[in-house]
């Protein structure tokens, strides 16, 4: 009988915000697939995990995601595309060999993660092949309790966008929702912190940095004093706009 494949959600940074579900099914998995955004760097995926259980004896397999802009109207970057193939190719090959295998992925699954986009790939070529997805404590929540702050009360509504959507389709969505979330800012700071300040939302919006990262967490209540280019990839900011 084929392995499981299951996505595991492991949260984001600090090893007792995995459940205790993502525990123990990675700890009973014989194969661990992780994935890494730098080809020669180390996995933060695999550091969290480390953190939370001993991994002797198990197969890791580290898989090298290139960070690109995905547009699910614009077809996924070949590079991208080829990442989630060997990564869906190994994980079959192990599964048919009746293992069981975990790919631990930051945060929860269901939110801009590799993890799924893997598990599609995955069941594209073995439809047939058992694949579970074990929900995580997200970055959204996790930050928003490192601000202090609410995501929703009463009848607000939340928005998660990517910060690198354009000035326009972000003013649509400042307009329209009374919490908005913008994931992946380190690279556009300069331009997310000029458009703030001309729609007058700058003193509410909060960035979190590194959110439960051993020590490592910054929250930043002053956009506007923030230096240029010295943003961690882990960064969110959270603007509530009433
Ligand atoms: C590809 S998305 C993955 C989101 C993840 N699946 C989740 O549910 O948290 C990566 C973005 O999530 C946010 N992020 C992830 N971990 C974070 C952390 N520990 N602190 C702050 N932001 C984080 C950042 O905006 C980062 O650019």
């Amino acid at each position: 009988m084929n392995g499981v494949f299951y996505v595991v959600g492991i949260g984001p940074g600090d090893p007792e915000l995995l459940t205790l579900k993502a525990a123990r099914i990675l700890a009973a998995c014989p194969v661990l697939v992780v994935p890494k955004g730098h080809e020669h760097g180390a996995s933060t995926a695999l550091a969290i995990v480390k953190g939370a259980l001993p991994l002797a004896g198990k197969e890791i397999i580290e898989v090298h995601f290139p960070m690109r802009k995905i547009r699910m109207n614009a077809g996924p970057d070949p590079e991208v595309e080829a990442a989630w193939r060997r990564a869906a190719l190994a994980i079959l090959d192990r599964t048919r060999q009746g293992l069981d295998v975990a790919f631990p992925t930051l945060g929860d699954p269901a939110i801009y993660s590799t993890g799924f986009y893997t598990c599609q790939t995955l069941l594209e070529l073995a439809p047939e092949n058992q694949a579970v997805v074990v929900p995580g404590v997200s970055a959204i929540g996790a930050c928003a309790a490192a601000a202090g702050i609410p995501l929703c009360q009463g009848d607000d509504m939340l928005a998660v966008v990517p910060a690198t959507f354009d000035n326009q389709r972000l003013t649509e969505v400042f307009a329209s929702f009374q919490t908005v979330v913008l994931m992946k800012v380190h690279r556009v700071m300069g331009r997310i912190v000029e458009l703030l300040t001309g729609l007058n939302l700058l003193s509410r919006a909060v960035l979190v940095e590194r959110s439960d990262q051993g020590g490592r967490e910054r929250v930043v209540r002053d956009l506007a004093a923030l230096g240029p280019g010295e943003l961690h990839y882990f960064s969110t900011i959270i603007v509530r706009t009433r």
